[in-house]
């Protein structure tokens, strides 16, 4: 690795944080097809207008990288035509980053999308993938060597379930052939994107961050459980490592399709794989036409669930990274978190999770860095501004930020991650 620490790093996403004038999701909350259907997202978090305070942040929470995205919508306005006055800003943010020492990780894909991108045939259209070539070529001329870290793509898998299958996000379509297209369109548009960022910027390292989840069947004397839930696990999680590792991708929806193709250059394109962890499904079989089957989070740990929901379960933590070692390449945590209202909980979860990362890499696991989910609360896709996922509290009549003790109990584990990667007290800074 050429960075000389482990990076201990925070996320964000442009949206979340910043909004956007229009793209793809302010039409979404437009039509009011939010679980929160009156939701808007506005200015996010008013990061925009405070940027710089927010970027100061992140030394003080012991990070030495940041993982932030480009919103497409406001770079590229219309199709192929760059705003540089956009790109500036991102230029400036990114500069101030290193300036401080801290590793920018950009995302160049993380859920939305220009207008016109869906006008010109979205991702069912092979036009996309040069596209999102010239998207990418743009923003790497824009940001420069300064950028070592690019994730072309953020949970493409997520994003096919939600938006081409489950009609739950834009585009909101629930169709097996168009997700397949949409897969095949999107591994090789991040191909081409690696093959561009790398000519601009030599040493660029590049990957998915794939969202990974543990799955268990909900009635474990059930084979149609055991089994739907393997066939979940493949989907979900497996078979995007297995196109990493060899360039073929086998999708199967169960009772919807299967895909099978190939995306040549694919491996050599993922210099490490990213995974967003956050918690466990079971599965249970249905088989009524049209739903083979449905997941559930549950709590028999009785630790309580989350703000969203979902089940606090370090243990899949553990799992989930043993199976990302599949894939061959080094591993960067390109998130993990938690929503909650009650800080002594995202504390323990911090402590959990730091406990699992602490035993994978004494037992040799090729992990480079982890980026908690998020720096500050922020606007969370379904649910809106409910959920707290941040290190910062963000009081939204007045965008007020407010440090969570957590933020010190962050640093602290950091501490422990930085040191034993480079051998010295604290690597923030060094290049
Ligand atoms: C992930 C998303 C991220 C955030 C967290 C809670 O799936 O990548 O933007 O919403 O979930």
């Amino acid at each position: 690795m050429s960075h000389s620490s482990f990076l201990w790093g925070v996320a964000t996403s442009a949206y979340q944080i910043e909004g956007a004038a229009e793209n793809d999701w302010t039409d979404w909350e437009r039509q009011a097809r939010l679980k929160v259907p009156d939701e808007r997202c506005g200015a996010g978090a008013g990061h925009r207008e405070r940027w710089r305070a927010d970027l100061s942040l992140i030394p003080s929470v012991g990070a030495n990288a940041y993982r932030l995205s480009v919103e497409r919508s406001v770079v590229e306005p219309e199709s192929g035509f760059f705003s540089d006055e956009a790109l500036a800003f991102e230029r400036r943010r990114v500069d101030a980053l290193v300036r401080m020492g801290i590793e920018p990780m950009v995302t160049l894909h993380h859920y939305t999308h220009p207008l016109w991108f869906w006008a010109d045939g979205g991702w069912e259209d092979p036009g996309s993938i040069a596209s999102f070539r010239r998207y990418a070529a743009t923003v790497a001329d824009a940001l420069g060597p300064g950028v070592r870290h690019w994730v072309t793509l953020n949970e493409p898998i997520v994003f096919l379930l939600g938006g081409y299958l489950g009609g739950l996000i834009p585009p909101g379509q629930r169709r097996f052939a168009g997700a397949a297209r949409a897969l095949e369109h999107l591994l090789r548009a991040h191909t081409e994107a690696a093959a561009v960022v790398r000519e601009r910027i030599p040493g660029a390292r590049i990957g998915i961050a794939h969202n990974m989840l543990d799955f268990a069947p909900e009635r474990r004397g059930s084979a149609l459980d055991r089994r739907l839930a393997r066939a979940g696990e493949r989907l979900y999680n497996a078979a995007l490592l297995e196109a990493i590792a060899t360039g073929r991708m086998d999708w199967a929806f169960p009772g919807s399709g299967r895909a099978r193709f190939a995306v040549p250059g694919f491996p050599e394109a993922n210099d490490f794989v990213g995974v967003n962890y956050y918690s466990r499904v079971h599965i249970r079989f249905r088989g009524v036409p049209g739903s083979v089957g449905g997941f559930a989070y549950r709590d028999p740990a009785a630790r309580g669930l989350t703000d969203t929901g979902w089940e606090i379960h370090p243990e899949g933590f553990d799992r989930v990274l043993r199976q990302a070692e599949n894939a061959g390449r080094p591993i960067l945590v390109t998130e993990n978190g938690i929503a909650t209202r009650n800080d002594a909980v995202r504390r323990d979860f911090l402590r959990e999770h730091a406990l699992v990362l602490r035993h994978r890499l004494s037992a040799g696991a090729p992990i480079e860095g982890y980026f908690y989910w998020s720096l500050l609360d922020n606007f969370e896709w379904l649910e809106g501004f409910r959920p707290r996922f941040g290190l910062f509290e963000v009081d939204y009549s007045t965008f007020a930020r407010r440090r969570r003790p957590s933020a010190d109990l962050f640093a602290e584990l950091g501490r422990g991650f930085t040191r034993a990667a480079d051998g010295s007290a604290s690597a923030a800074g060094r290049r």
